[in-house]
């Protein structure tokens, strides 16, 4: 059942060659949200992997804005976005880390994940690793642990947890 499951999920999965930019082939999962099938079993995989209740989950803006919810309801987990710069209304505090050209930052409320939190921060794709890490650093620096950094998807090509030592604890469904 668990691969009828897997196969379903990678098949809905589309890759687009070339895009955002030449010799990029990017991992599209706006097909994957079309099954509806494919989409209930992505949220289950993580679901059933988890302890339910007190954990926190922590979506990184835009794409752990679909796959967290679903996941923090279902085990009764507070949700916490990790948006980009200036989104957030209210005190917050930020983690800058290195895009290819420039640096990008995220951002959390202060008071929105607790010391002593376990959370499970959320993303779609990890692809060289940075953003997730940034993502890390800022759960760490208020106290709390990173018990899980979950995605759909991995680039292993890119090597993201070479470069990256704050991964610990990574779990993908998917390598392309
Ligand atoms: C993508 C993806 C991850 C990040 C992974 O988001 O959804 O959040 O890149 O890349 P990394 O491992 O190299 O850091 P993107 O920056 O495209 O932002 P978006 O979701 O807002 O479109």
């Amino acid at each position: 059942v668990g691969e009828a499951r897997m196969k379903r999920i990678a098949s809905s999965i589309r890759a687009i060659p070339d895009f955002p930019k030449p010799g990029v082939t990017f991992q599209d999962i706006t097909t994957l949200l079309l099954d509806p099938m494919a989409f209930r079993d992505t949220v289950d995989l993580f679901v059933e992997s988890y302890v339910p209740g007190r954990s926190k989950i922590c979506g990184v803006e835009a794409r752990g804005f679909i796959f967290g919810p679903p996941i923090a309801l279902a085990i009764g987990a507070k949700f916490v976005p990790l948006r980009k710069p200036k989104k957030l209304p209210g005190d917050v505090i930020s983690e800058e880390y290195s895009l290819e050209y420039g640096t990008d930052k995220i951002e959390m409320h202060v008071g929105a994940v607790q010391p002593n939190d376990r959370a499970i921060i959320i993303d779609d794709l990890i692809a060289t690793g940075g953003t997730l890490c940034a993502a890390i650093k800022l759960i760490e620096r208020v106290g709390a642990e990173v018990i899980e950094c979950a995605c759909v998807i991995e680039l292993p090509e890119l090597k993201p947890l070479e470069a990256n030592s704050q991964i610990t604890n990574l779990r993908t469904d998917f390598s392309n």
